[in-house]
């Protein structure tokens, strides 16, 4: 059983696509420990609650610097033997020491197809706005692992997605959603399941 922490911020429609790929048979042999918010009223936790997935509220602001945030959530997941960390709509940068407890078990989905419209800046709708902005005419999303900058770490999927004549950045939103990032999220996490198993 692969047991995974998901993060979220926001909405949680990426963490309802990796329950509904739980649920629906799709993911197998994966189950959600918990879910770990930075936001008490982030939709995401309800989502969590009605499935009966425990939920958390840890926010930085909680602690006396980045640090000691980061060594609280590594102790938190161990505790719960989670074996990888999913960033899904998760807007807090984490850091180093976090991600050196869990290197190589963090991923993340972006809205965009790396390496265009990411980093320091780039998050949610304001992606969307800078690549209609840009006038590309294909987007899309990303999953990759976690490293210590912002998107930078090694690319696991990607999907493309066109853009519209009319979209505006909710319309690209939603279709990048639909298409690319609930469809490829859980595929990622199948990838690495079975990297995992090979690995043991
Ligand atoms: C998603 O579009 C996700 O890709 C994005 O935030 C949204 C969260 O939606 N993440 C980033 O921009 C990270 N840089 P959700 O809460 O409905 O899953």
């Amino acid at each position: 059983m692969l047991n995974i922490a998901v993060l979220v911020s926001g909405g949680g429609t990426n963490l309802q696509a990796i329950i509904d790929a739980i649920e629906s048979g799709k993911l197998k042999s994966v189950a959600i420990g918990c879910v770990i918010s930075n936001r008490k009223d982030a939709y995401a936790l309800t989502r969590a609650a009605d499935h009966n997935i425990p939920g958390e509220c840890i926010r930085p602001r909680d602690f006396n610097s980045m640090e000691e945030y980061g060594d609280h959530m590594a102790d938190f997941l161990r505790t719960r033997n989670i074996d990888l960390v999913v960033l899904a709509g998760f807007l807090v940068v984490l850091p180093a020491n976090f991600i050196n407890a869990f290197r190589g078990r963090i991923i993340n989905i972006h809205p965009s197809l790396i390496p265009s419209f990411c980093g320091d800046g780039f998050y949610g709708l304001k992606v969307h706005e800078a690549a209609l902005a840009r006038g590309v005419k294909v987007t899309g999303a990303t999953v990759h692992y976690v490293d210590e900058g912002t998107d930078t770490g090694p690319i696991i999927l990607q999907k493309a997605v066109y853009v519209e004549p009319g979209d505006t950045p909710e319309t690209l939103q939603k279709r990048v959603m639909q298409q690319a990032e609930w469809v490829i999220l859980p595929e990622a996490i199948a990838i690495i399941q079975k990297e995992l198993e090979d690995r043991s």
